[in-house]
């Protein structure tokens, strides 16, 4: 790319370019949707999948989850989720997990995790979180519920962002009676600017 600059401008923009994607297109989102794009019900999930929970620990499994201090709550017993670095976001500055990282901010956290590799970040919730690190996400692994629940949490609906494109979909698959299946979502603009 460098081998391109001509002048000087040249070479400055396309560093600011670099550093731009760098610091913007650094995280994966991973979230359980239904139809209307809800994820949560007053505090809680709106279901669970054991297949789809297989699925969550094989994408995060080794990596560093990302989440926010009241998705944390309804772990079991308030736990960080094991065998993976766990970061919270809670505005409370004497807020400790043991087992887990804390920030305060999201600056402070895009601090904390500059030098961790784009595809071992996630962002794995709840509905402040996910709008909040959205614009730093490249890939959204999301898991579509075929049903409509009541819900008072939802992420925003990728289908109706022009940014946004599903480029892999799975089967449809059941569980009981639920049906659901797997989309990987990739924004458009962080493809092209490689
Ligand atoms: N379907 C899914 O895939 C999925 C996944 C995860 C969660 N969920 C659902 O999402 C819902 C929870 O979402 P939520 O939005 O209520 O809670 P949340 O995003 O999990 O946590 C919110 C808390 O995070 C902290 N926080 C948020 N932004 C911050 C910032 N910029 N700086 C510092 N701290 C910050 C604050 O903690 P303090 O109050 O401590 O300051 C805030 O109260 C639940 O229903 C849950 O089940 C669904």
């Amino acid at each position: 790319m460098f081998a391109e600059a001509k002048t000087f401008c040249d070479y400055v923009w396309q560093t600011v370019c670099l550093r731009v994607r760098k610091v913007w297109n650094i995280m994966k989102l991973i979230a359980a949707v239904d139809n209307h794009w809800a994820i949560g019900y007053k505090g809680q999930l709106l279901v669970s999948i054991r297949a789809d929970q297989i699925n969550f620990k094989k994408h995060t499994i080794n990596n560093t989850v990302i989440l926010g201090r009241k998705t944390l709550d309804t772990f079991p017993n308030g736990l960080p989720l094991p065998q993976r670095r766990n970061i919270i976001l809670s505005a409370k500055k004497d807020y400790k997990v043991k087992n887990a990282e804390v920030v305060h901010s999201v600056d402070e956290l895009l601090e904390l995790v500059k030098d961790v590799n784009d595809d071992e970040l996630f962002v794995i919730g709840g509905e402040s979180i996910y709008r909040q690190l959205l614009p730093y996400c490249h890939e959204a692994i999301i898991t579509k519920i075929d049903y409509v629940y009541q819900a008072d949490a939802f992420v925003p609906n990728l289908d109706e962002d022009e940014d946004w494109e599903c480029v892999e979909e799975s089967e449809e698959m059941t569980c009981f009676d639920i049906s659901f299946k797997y989309c990987k979502y990739i924004r458009k603009s962080a493809q092209k600017a490689e």
